[in-house]
């Protein structure tokens, strides 16, 4: 299952993603475009994702990057803010993303579900360089 959640920049691009993904995703929200906190609902997902209810995760605010930077404080996930099909395949490739993090303001609806699909059939190239990487992640947290 994928879990997605957005803040009210996001509301309109989450719809679109919903219905594109439908019985696969669990939406967490929010249901209106009433102002709503981004680190609030990146939480709702991350949580889906601690509690291996989903396997990924999609987040959407204005540019992307308070949702990334919110996710990103979870040691387990690994957050990669997309603007392009490339850094969709990149970020599983390279980084095994669990999270996808999307800008309302950055990014076309019709781009956006481009780069969903694409992160969701992409698979993580167990490269030994890779795994060497995201092991050292822990290394970062401070
Ligand atoms: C909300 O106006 C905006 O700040 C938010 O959607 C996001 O872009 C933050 O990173």
């Amino acid at each position: 299952m994928i879990a997605i959640a957005s803040d009210h920049a996001g509301v309109e691009m989450k719809a679109a993603i919903v219905a594109h993904l439908q019985n696969r995703i669990i939406d967490c929200g929010p249901t209106t475009d009433d102002s709503v906190d981004y680190p609030d609902y990146a939480k709702k997902v991350v949580d889906q994702i601690k509690d291996k209810k989903a396997d990924f995760g999609i987040l959407i605010c204005g540019t992307g990057i308070g949702m990334s930077i919110a996710a990103n404080r979870c040691p387990s996930i690994r957050a990669g803010l997309c603007r392009a099909v490339l850094d969709a395949i990149l970020t599983r490739e390279h980084n095994d993303a669990n999270v996808l993090c999307l800008g309302a303001r950055t990014t076309l609806i019709d781009d956006a579900i481009k780069i969903v699909d694409v992160f969701l059939k992409t698979k993580f190239s167990d490269a030994d360089r890779h795994t060497r990487r995201i092991d050292k992640l822990s290394t970062c947290s401070c």
